[in-house]
């Protein structure tokens, strides 16, 4: 029997609450699809850190390395300063684990309540593929003079063709294996480029470029297309059906994944996986602590839930992967009320269960 080797770390605000229901569905998987999970918490996080002053130490990610993959809940408290957590922690684990890919589906699931008039889960059904370990991530970049009239403050969006050509190319096979055309819902499968040529005309540039060559030598067949961020923002409003696989930097992808995660519900139910394809990848729901829920039983688990998915998926667990997809679809098309927390119609403990019986089935 296969045994996965799963790394856990709940982290912050109401990052534990959803994690031990994703544990939960996970377990069910594991037993009803025959595989082990072994699994070690790790406790990084705001407590952590305001005891100890630690984050993220360099021995934990060689720690880390060991696993076959890693679980988070979510990081960031109101406690401690913006920045410190999220770069102590989370972007530590991005950059060493060089988990260069971020993989955020939009997709909307039946029976979630959706913003856009007239669309449903047929209209909203796209992947983002978010570059996760450059651009203006990289803190390049620093203050002078601070506190003078004089100051001076830059942050580069900093980009190698190697990191953009690894990030094309994943995104290229990801719509050659799952584009509309491959899962039978179009006659082509396209990837789109998200960009701003028209003002940032050495990044994009380069971004540009490398989707061209790259795609003409070595995808022919995949439909091009490219848009600009801010007619991106528009298009996943007004015809979300337009896209089928997005790739962009990472600054742009992390705030078209939150548009695109309030069209398929909210962040309730918005999954994403940083992903090395060649190493560790960890799976998060892409909204934050929610501090204001935490502790409550109200939060939504269905985001992490669908994270742990996307982890059985990367695993190559795909019957496992299917049957908690199909569980959750159950839960959101029969049961849950709404997506939002203290909305559900149940706790958050009692949608685990959902999901957990369905897939035990
Ligand atoms: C996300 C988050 C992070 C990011 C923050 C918490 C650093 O917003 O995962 O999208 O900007 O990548
Ligand atoms: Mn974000």
């Amino acid at each position: 029997m296969k045994t996965y080797k799963i790394a856990v770390m709940p982290g912050d605000g109401t990052g534990p609450e959803v994690t031990v229901e994703a544990v939960k569905v996970l377990k069910a998987a594991a037993d009803k699809f025959n595989f082990k999970v072994e699994l070690t918490e790790f406790d990084f996080g705001s407590e952590r850190y305001k005891r100890t002053g630690e984050t993220l130490p360099d021995s934990a990610v060689d720690e880390l390395r060991k696993f076959d993959t890693i679980l988070l809940g979510a990081i960031g408290h109101p406690d401690v300063k913006p920045g410190i957590l999220e770069k102590g922690i989370l972007l530590k684990a991005r950059f060493e684990l060089d988990q260069y890919i971020n993989l955020r589906p939009v997709k909307l699931y039946p029976g979630v309540d959706c913003p856009l008039k007239g669309k449903g889960p047929d209209e909203i059904d796209y992947v983002v593929v978010r570059e996760n370990t450059g651009g203006l991530y990289t803190g390049t970049g620093g203050i002078s003079m601070k506190g003078t009239p004089h100051e001076v403050a830059v942050q580069s969006a900093v980009y190698t063709r190697f990191q953009v050509e690894r990030c094309l190319r994943y995104a290229f096979e990801y719509a050659r294996k799952h584009g509309k055309k491959a899962r039978g819902k179009g006659d082509k499968n396209t990837l789109a480029l998200c960009g701003k040529t028209n003002v940032l005309t050495y990044v994009y540039d380069l971004w540009e470029r490398a989707f061209h060559e790259i795609g003409q030598a070595d995808y022919p067949e995949i439909e091009r297309e490219y848009y600009h961020v801010d007619a991106t923002c528009m298009w996943m409003v007004k015809n979300p059906e337009w896209f089928d696989v997005i790739v962009t930097g990472n600054m742009f992808g992390d705030i078209i994944t939150d548009l695109g995660a309030m069209t398929q519900g909210g962040m309730g139910i918005a999954a994403g996986g940083n992903i090395n394809p060649e190493g560790v990848s960890m799976f998060e729901p892409i909204g934050g602590s929610a501090p204001k829920y935490t502790g409550q039983g109200v939060i939504n688990p269905l985001a992490a839930i669908c994270s742990m998915q996307m982890m059985i998926e990367t695993l190559g667990e795909d019957a496992a992967a299917q049957k908690i997809e199909d569980a959750v679809r159950f839960a959101t098309g029969n049961k849950l009320k709404s997506m939002q927390a203290g909305r559900m119609g149940y706790s958050t403990s009692e949608v685990g269960d959902l999901v957990a019986e369905a897939v035990a089935q």
